[in-house]
């Protein structure tokens, strides 16, 4: 495809515009048969085209978030449908990522630049062999629209009164069209469409509606009322204990939609920016209030459905329906930690612990290649991966630093991706990456342990010391144990691609012996004793006789009530962890522990999506703190991959990857009564069932699909099949 978009100039009204969306427009004349014509577009912010006025594409938030300062998405439309003789094409432009104020708590606005541009050019073919090209430059036409503010973080404003009066001067700004590479991700669309559950008014007398559940997207209204009356929406997340709309855990984001009325009956919703959500505030609406005239508005990458996981636990099922949406709402072209504050970043960290969990609930592939080239492309020159991608908080020479866990998505991303769709081609273009990551931590390591450099622990972990976000596990031992990992995974990728390795291969062995030497005591104990010291240990292979470390394991969880202590680090593998020592009923025991500290905790509680803090809302019904307690966080939603794995039993084999061969081999539970699991693949549907009856027999039922073989694991016996159906019978 030729790319136009090259010829075309990047137009702004730069400051003049002050905090109001600009619109740019062109008209152009067709006065003979054509036969194609498209339109190749992009922004430094985010731009809604329309042509002859109806809107192009269903994409929204285009041109999503990129590494900005190497590479920008442009999206190419076939609009030989929109166009007629005359037309008119009006493209509004809104700051986006690229212009809003980004960061955390008290950020700057313009992480990148104080405005936004865009670019566009519009080729067309006709019948008799010629062309015409239209691109952006000065002879476009500019007006300041009614969108009188657009950000991130801070919502928008709109009036509706007001018609653009095209006149403004336009410039043009400087961006590299080397730059400039086609869309790859999934792209941001409208995906689901919900109706308000309940219209309330608060104890505080506040009007709120409630949409019955945590998302992200906009809410859309119609109203019929006066010009000039003006209609503010607050977002919130959850009502405090007395039942009033709660916004402190935004921090500064003001997350505020504001419509000045036009006469008569309208329809509004937002253009250029996003809420995380469930409940709305009205005030100013000018009539009575109908539900029917309020819809919330789902958005997030359109990734299809892969993984569906049903059981006859109830509050399981709602954990596992929470985990779904906290995947929908924060995977939004980038994988973000939240949606609501004022952060809503790429935080590698969180992405790494959930990826394997997202591969198995969406197809991510497209999502994840796109967010990895730009991890790539973020990567600092000593290989540094930064703690957030895209990298708002551009590292370099800030005293930032490559953190244990974070950085590592590097080379956990990479390799899931390869797992899960066979996707080698992702595992040979990050090859360098990962090896650079690797790299940088030998040259941050003494004697093969990572040590004096600052980390961000076991993020969250409810072991953490007074007034600490950090989990008590030790930095270093964490950071060598990732260190292990990540020099074993990029071994891995390096034996896929036939590349030698065995430097690394040796390095990973020296790691272990110097994590042993360093943090392993005398009876199976472990220098810092924490329930995830033991689980990374465990997990990541670090020791021998992990059985007798998974001992210590069982007894910290159980001087703890059978509760967890773990943070960001430790909650994806515990369960892992226990299972492959022999401690799946322990596994069991806190995936359905309800009391406080758990994962059905938040159920009980009310969740609709995974919250960041284990307590964001304690037992008394406060709120943990103010300032870190997002509702749609989804690293502790990892769990779910022990659902799919282990609860039904459907793991890819790592020598035959994408589902080729699988390995099913469930840990059924009688608590749960019965499973049923079904996983689109690149191989085709698997599905694995099983009932448990209450002498203890266990029904199994799987289906393999053409092409693919699987090895059943029932009660320890190991049966190699081909595709078709199969029953087999078992006991708990
Ligand atoms: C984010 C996290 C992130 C962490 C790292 C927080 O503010 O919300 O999810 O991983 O910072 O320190």
């Amino acid at each position: 495809m030729e790319e136009y978009i090259k010829r075309a100039q990047f137009i702004s009204l730069g400051e003049e515009a002050g905090k109001n969306c600009p619109v740019f427009r062109k008209k152009f004349v067709i006065s003979k048969p054509f036969e194609s014509a498209c339109l190749q577009i992009t922004a430094l912010g985010v731009y809604v085209a329309e042509i002859n006025g109806k809107r192009v594409g269903d994409a929204v938030l285009t041109p999503g978030w990129t590494e900005y300062e190497k590479r920008l998405q442009y999206f190419t439309y076939d609009i030989s449908g929109y166009l007629s003789s005359g037309n008119v094409i009006e493209i509004g432009l809104g700051d986006g990522w690229y212009a809003s104020r980004m960061g955390i708590v008290g950020v700057y606005k313009g992480a990148y630049a104080e405005f936004p541009s865009l670019a566009a050019a519009i080729s067309v073919r006709y019948t008799d062999g010629t062309e015409t090209l239209i691109v952006t430059g000065t002879d476009w036409e500019a007006a300041k629209s009614g969108v009188l503010f657009s950000g991130i973080y801070d919502g928008e404003r709109t009036d509706a009164r007001i018609v653009p009066q095209y006149g403004e001067k336009i410039i043009v700004t400087e961006y590299g069209k080397d730059k400039l590479v086609p869309a790859e991700g999934e792209y941001i669309k409208e995906t689901e469409r919900i109706s308000p559950k309940e219209i309330l008014i608060t104890p505080k007398g506040e009007t709120v509606i409630d949409f019955g559940q945590n998302l992200t997207g906009y809410v859309e209204f119609t109203v019929t009322g006066n010009a000039g009356t003006k209609v503010t929406i607050g977002h919130a997340e959850v009502l405090d204990k007395y039942g009033n709309f709660y916004t402190e855990n935004y921090r500064s984001a003001e997350a505020r939609a504001e419509y000045t009325l036009k006469d008569g009956r309208q329809t509004y919703k937002p253009r250029y920016t996003f809420y995380g959500f469930r409940y709305i505030r009205l005030n100013g609406w000018p009539e009575k209030i109908n539900a029917d005239n309020f819809t919330a508005i789902v958005v997030h990458s359109d990734m299809k459905r892969a993984g569906w996981f049903e059981c006859g636990h109830a509050k399981l099922n709602k954990l596992y329906e929470n985990v779904i949406w906290g995947q929908r709402g924060n995977f939004l072209d980038v994988p973000t930690d939240c949606p609501q504050r004022d952060e809503r970043l790429g935080w590698t960290g969180d992405a790494e612990v959930f990826c394997r969990t997202a591969c198995l609930n969406y197809d991510t592939e497209k999502f994840f290649v796109k967010w990895l080239h730009d991890l790539s492309l973020a990567q600092k020159e000593d290989g540094m991966i930064p703690r957030v991608v895209p990298d708002v908080f551009r590292t370099n020479g800030r005293g930032e630093f490559g953190s244990a866990a974070w950085g590592d998505a590097a080379t956990v991303c990479p390799y899931e991706i390869y797992l899960a769709y066979g996707n080698k081609e992702i595992l040979a273009e990050m090859f360098p990456t990962m090896k650079k990551w690797v790299d940088y931590i030998t040259g941050k390591s003494e004697n093969y342990l990572w040590k004096n450099s600052p980390h961000f622990g076991d993020w969250l972990g409810l072991d953490a010391p007074a007034g600490s976000y950090k989990g008590s596990t030790s930095e270093e031992l964490i950071a060598t144990a990732y260190y292990f990992l990540s020099c074993g995974l990029l071994v891995k990728a390096g034996n896929v691609l036939g590349y030698g390795v065995s430097h690394y291969k040796e390095l990973a062995e020296k790691i272990r012996k110097a994590f042993n030497a360093e943090y392993v005591r005398d009876g199976y104990r472990l220098s810092s004793d924490t329930q995830t010291a033991y689980v990374l240990a465990i997990h990541f292979g670090l020791v021998d006789e992990k059985e007798q470390f998974a001992k210590r394991l069982v007894e910290l969880i159980e001087e703890a009530g059978d509760t967890l202590r773990t943070g960001f680090v430790g909650t994806p593998y515990i369960l892992d962890a226990l299972t492959e020592t022999g401690h799946a009923d322990k596994a069991y025991t806190l995936l359905l522990q309800e009391k406080f500290p758990s994962w059905l905790y938040s159920v009980n509680r009310g969740a609709t999506t995974i919250w960041e803090h284990w307590d964001g809302v304690n037992e008394e019904g406060d709120m943990w703190s103010k300032d870190m307690n997002s509702f749609n966080h989804y690293a502790y939603g990892s769990v779910a991959q022990w659902m799919y794995r282990t609860v039904a039993g459907i793991k890819t084999d790592e020598n035959q990857p994408g589902y080729k061969h699988i390995i099913i081999s469930p840990i059924p539970n009688s608590k749960l009564g019965f499973v049923k699991c079904r996983l689109n693949t690149r191989s085709g549907q698997i599905s694995s069932e099983w009932t448990a009856e209450q002498d203890g027999t266990v029904r199994y039922s799987f289906e393999i699909p053409q092409g693919v073989t699987a090895t059943l694991i029932i009660g320890g016996k190991k049966e190699s099949v081909g595709a078709g159906r199969y029953t087999r019978y078992g006991k708990i």
